[in-house]
């Protein structure tokens, strides 16, 4: 990738933690471009709706910012970081997860986000759609390129899940929790989804694509999904900044992450997942196909799979592949 593709995000860092003006010469000494290439970025950060005086012989300041979702507001905060450290946004795309695997076929680094407004095919697990009206919900794709087997990569997910579930927690103190492997609920409600697409050969893992979706502010559900989908917005009663959400995320994920790649399992991360799981303890069906028996969860081993206890009162573990887990009285 070129140098200067999270620049942008750079430079806004910068004025947000500068003291005085920052001038053009000094940037592009830092950024070791020329002064009009830091113009032009400034000028797409104004495009962005940041305020941004210029003074000749001062150089440029950031006066406010009236921003929906940016790509410069996500970089600005993950300077040094590998998870959204260069960013797309866009106003529609049909899916961010097929954008993402163009970019990801074109080379672009670990970490790189797509991330949109509206959707105008979103697409959900099992081949269903995923509604994605505009302004209210976050919908975003996150490019991976772990050295693992591809049989691991299902263990991104559930990262991916305890990292929304752990930012949701933080930005809005919901009491969000996992239902396993990745669905993020509240009150038994569904307000995330994750698909997770993959490019491998047999030894090798070209790259992942980790496509989220988070109902934020969505005030009204699809007909089919009214009773078992929820958002932080109908919870928590206030309305929230969907940027602050996805940074937060990122935060999260990037240590678990780590973790993950180090340990090559879960096996650092197994109690903390369990301590958000909701089905902990509780009675569950595991449906497999046509088939349908009940069984007590008991949490995860370090490979992801759900501990469980059945009905014969022995102790089986059960892949997310192959089953589903519905609560015994609902959803969960
Ligand atoms: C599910 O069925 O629970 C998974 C839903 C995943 C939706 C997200 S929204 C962003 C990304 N782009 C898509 O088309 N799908 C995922």
């Amino acid at each position: 990738m070129k140098r200067n593709q999270g620049m942008k995000g750079e430079i806004l860092h910068l004025l947000q933690h500068a003291s005085d003006y920052v001038s053009g010469q000094e940037l592009s000494k830092i950024f070791g471009v020329s002064r009009t290439s830091i113009w032009k970025s400034i000028k797409a950060l104004t495009d962005e709706g940041y305020e941004i005086e210029g003074i000749q012989k001062k150089g440029y300041r950031l006066v406010g910012a009236n921003i929906g979702l940016s790509a410069s507001a996500i970089e600005a905060e993950r300077v040094k970081k590998i998870m959204g450290r260069n960013v797309r946004c866009f106003e529609e795309v049909t899916s961010t997860n097929d954008l993402a695997k163009r970019f990801a076929e074109d080379g672009v680094e670990e970490g790189f986000l797509v991330v949109s407004d509206r959707q105008s095919a979103g697409r959900g697990r099992r081949g269903r759609n995923w509604s994605s009206p505009s302004g209210s919900g976050i919908y975003m794709s996150l490019i991976l390129r772990p050295n693992i087997p591809a049989m691991k990569t299902p263990m991104i997910t559930i990262i991916g899940g305890m990292a929304i579930c752990k930012g949701v927690r933080k930005i809005t103190g919901l009491d969000a929790q996992i239902k396993w492997p990745n669905d993020v609920v509240i009150n038994g409600k569904k307000i995330c989804g994750i698909l997770t697409e993959l490019s491998a050969e047999i030894d090798h893992v070209n790259y992942v694509v980790l496509g989220i979706g988070i109902n934020v502010n969505t005030e009204e559900f699809p007909e089919e999904i009214k009773d078992t989908a929820t958002s932080l917005k109908i919870e928590s009663k206030k309305t929230l900044s969907r940027i602050e959400l996805i940074n937060c995320f990122l935060e999260e994920f990037e240590r678990l992450y780590q973790c993950f790649i180090q340990d090559g399992s879960l096996g650092g991360l197994v109690e903390e997942y369990d301590r958000l799981l909701v089905n902990r303890d509780r009675e569950v069906y595991i449906i497999e196909g046509e088939k349908k028996k009940k069984a007590l969860a008991k949490g995860i081993t370090k490979e992801g799979h759900l501990r469980i206890v059945n009905q014969d009162g022995v102790e089986e573990e059960v892949m997310s592949g192959e089953v589903s887990v519905r609560g015994i009285y609902g959803y969960v």
